[in-house]
């Protein structure tokens, strides 16, 4: 490791999967890796997050044939939004990937051409359940049945829910693949299979100084038991990497995905210049961290290091692992709405919330966290806007009055200072060990101590016998929040910003809580952030919980997909400054160009009929003058299907199309009206004909 100052660190997060919604579960993570990667940056070390979308393997491939579209044209989307929800949580990668790239096809290339020259990969026989009707060998995943051990129906095909005991997919009974419900068969495949029990000694060295303590000792029992040899291909279709030289062969998710690190950080260095090999070659003295949860332990710390060893290339600096998100101590449950979404968290309350409330829980343990509401408004309403906040309110608009300028210190006032200044070291350190929890913890006491000196001056009062002692007092309280304000700054960029403003400073960097500012003009105050209000909360809740029920209803007008899509709400204009609790859904806008893009067509209903099993739906053929279209619409009870054949109606003719319990759905027409039997289909001017477009 260099000197502070001259560090080089490459820091990255758990690839997500592309085929999800940033969640709020995600945030734990992306939260502790930028907190890294800022503070790192404000000490002058050279950091860089690197993050990307995990793209491959067979739930996204059938996500993307649910949705009736092409995976690259799934993963694509999904990116958009995930670089979208980490902007709302102020969460800065310096580069997002995706592990679908030519980068990382080579680079995932050469890695296995390495291990497999050097004798670490081998090829054998196996037997696997296929199935016929979907022509594919399943995953474990892709199968349900009855648990072979206690009998228990509707297991998936590796482990019991009910009775945990792991088995073989072949010996679960009464085998039914999860996408078509047909019973598979046993075929016979060959597989390719690293080698890992060649690097048991390489990894029980690695381990002793890379990975805490706790997890040490998980890895040990591993390492002490069977390392059985890894499969690494999968049969096609698959939607990855083909392997090279194995025609019909690809690389099994886990193999590409990790590579991502490798390949993003290539494609990043590669746009700035940077020197990527000093970050990966073996014998550098840059630093490489992972941030993974817990239950992805075995491919970062068995699997992965061996890969990168057997390709020549240089182990992890360290392993960070954390716990998992509880919500009100439980796990995150859709049906009671707190699988929250980063999306719907942003659009009813502000996520610097979240940003401080969890790192005055994090630790660099691996137990896990719990978001508890009522622990979440009391702390963040006492301690960020009672305890921080107030600070600057009270003293910023009170000095505003008098003249508005910062005057010099007294003794006193010097030395409050002086020992707010002492404390960099602890905070830096409490950052540096990703013990965020402690670094709060002092800033909070600092804040006492401001809090308490204004108290016992009340300058409100003083303000009518003594002006001068007054601006003393505020000089030194807001000198104290401006301390404060360096040492928060990788939790609050946005907030901190607004401060550097008030001071009319450019960006703090962490020596900049050494200077003391003194007979210097202060900028207008403006108000920093507002308490979290409990109903918002509430509204969170509501607002996830329908979204989940929306998904979860067998039939309604609107669409459904195994790929919970949310509709992009804005929360404001840039998102992150949402300082106020952002607009709710109903009040929330779209640009003009957002509207631009909706393909408006006049099309003619050519078929309506019953659908069977649907309540409110038809099915409409709609002719589009060059194609049909079929769509399904809740408008059974309005119309009876003779009276709309022949119709013209407008359409949304570019909505991606949508897989329904009832079939594909292409688009959707539009209508008016408070619902049930008064819908009322929106009709084109008299002389339009299908397909023409509406402007
Ligand atoms: O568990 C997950 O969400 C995986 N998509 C993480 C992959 S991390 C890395 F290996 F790419
Ligand atoms: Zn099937």
């Amino acid at each position: 490791m260099l000197e502070n100052g001259h560090r080089k660190i490459l820091i990255t997060a758990a690839l997500p999967y592309a085929n999800g919604d940033i969640h709020i579960g995600h945030m734990v993570e992306h939260l502790i890796v930028d907190f890294q990667n800022r503070f790192q940056k404000m000490r002058g070390n050279e950091s860089m997050l690197i993050c990307a979308d995990d793209t491959h393997g067979t739930a996204i491939m059938i996500a993307a044939k649910k949705l009736g579209v092409s995976p690259e044209q799934m993963i694509a989307k999904v990116r958009d939004e995930h670089i979208h929800d980490f902007k709302l949580f102020e969460i800065e990668h310096d580069y997002y990937g995706s592990t679908h790239s030519q980068t990382n096809r080579e680079l995932a290339g050469q890695i296995f051409e390495r291990m497999n020259k050097k004798g670490h990969v081998v090829s054998k026989p196996m037997s696997q359940l296929f199935c016929e009707h979907d022509k594919m060998f399943l995953p474990d995943r892709f199968v349900k049945g009855t648990c072979p051990k206690c009998a228990s129906p509707d297991q998936y095909g590796d482990n019991c829910d009910v009775c945990s005991s792991t088995y073989s997919t072949i010996d679960l009974k009464d085998p039914k693949c999860a996408i078509c419900s047909n019973k598979p068969i046993v075929r016979e495949t060959e597989h390719l299979f690293f080698k890992l029990d060649q690097f048991r000694d390489v990894l029980k060295h690695w381990v002793k100084n890379h990975v805490s303590s706790e997890v040490g000792n998980k890895l040990s029992e591993w390492l002490e038991a069977d390392l059985q040899d890894w499969c690494v291909s999968r049969d096609e279709p698959y939607f990855g990497f083909e392997i090279p030289n194995y025609p019909g062969k690809y690389f099994y998710v886990w193999v590409d995905a990790p590579v991502g690190y490798m390949s993003s950080s290539l494609e990043y260095c590669k746009s700035k210049g940077i020197d990527w090999n000093s970050y990966w070659s073996e014998g550098q003295k840059t630093e490489l961290y992972h941030c993974i949860g817990k239950d992805i332990i075995s491919f970062h710390c068995l699997f992965w290091p061996a890969m990168l060893k057997a390709a020549d290339y240089r182990l992890p600096t360290s392993i960070w692992t954390h716990g998992m998100l509880t919500v009100n101590g439980t796990k995150m449950s859709k049906s009671k709405g707190t699988f929250v979404n980063a999306k719907t968290f942003a659009t009813h309350l502000n996520p610097l919330y979240f940003r401080y409330y969890l790192a005055s829980k994090l630790s660099d343990g691996v137990s896990d966290i719990d978001w508890n509401f009522d622990d979440f408004t009391g702390r963040v309403n006492a301690e960020l806007i009672g305890k921080i906040t107030n600070i600057a309110s009270r003293s910023a608009q009170m000095l505003e009055k008098l003249g508005g300028s910062l005057v010099s210190l007294d003794a006193e006032g010097k030395q409050l200072v002086t020992s707010a200044q002492d404390r960099s070291v602890e905070v830096a350190d409490a950052y540096e060990k990703r013990q965020y929890q402690k670094a709060i913890q002092v800033i909070r006491e600092i804040a006492d101590t401001a809090n308490k000196y204004f108290d016992e001056y009340q300058p409100w009062v003083l303000v009518k016998t003594d002006e001068h002692k007054t601006k003393i007092i505020l000089t030194t309280a807001l000198n104290i929040f401006r301390i404060l304000s360096v040492y928060l700054k990788p939790i609050l960029p946005s907030y901190v910003r607004q401060v550097e403003d008030l001071f009319r400073e450019s960006s703090y960097k962490w020596s900049d809580a050494a200077r003391i500012l003194e007979n210097h003009p202060l900028a207008k105050f403006d108000h920093l952030i507002k308490r979290v209000e409990p109903a918002k909360v509430a509204e969170m809740v509501a607002a996830s919980k329908a979204l989940n029920d929306s998904f979860t209803t067998t039939e309604s007008s609107g669409q459904q997909s195994s790929v919970p899509q949310q509709k992009s709400s804005k929360p404001s204009s840039s998102g992150a400054q949402n300082k106020d609790g952002a607009a709710n859904q109903a009040g929330s806008t779209i640009e003009i160009s957002d509207f631009a893009k909706i393909d408006l067509r006049v099309a003619r209903i050519a078929k309506a009929e019953h659908v069977e099993g649907a309540e409110k739906l038809l099915r409409l053929t709609l002719d589009l003058g060059t194609e049909t279209r079929q769509v399904f619409s809740g408008i059974k009870a309005a119309y009876r299907p003779e009276d709309l054949e022949g119709r013209l109606t407008v359409m949304i003719a570019n909505l991606q199309p949508r897989k329904m319990k009832f079939g594909m759905s292409e688009g959707m027409v539009l209508a008016a009206g408070p619902g049930g039997k008064d819908i009322f289909l929106l009709t084109p001017d008299t002389g339009a004909k299908p397909g023409d477009k509406i402007q």
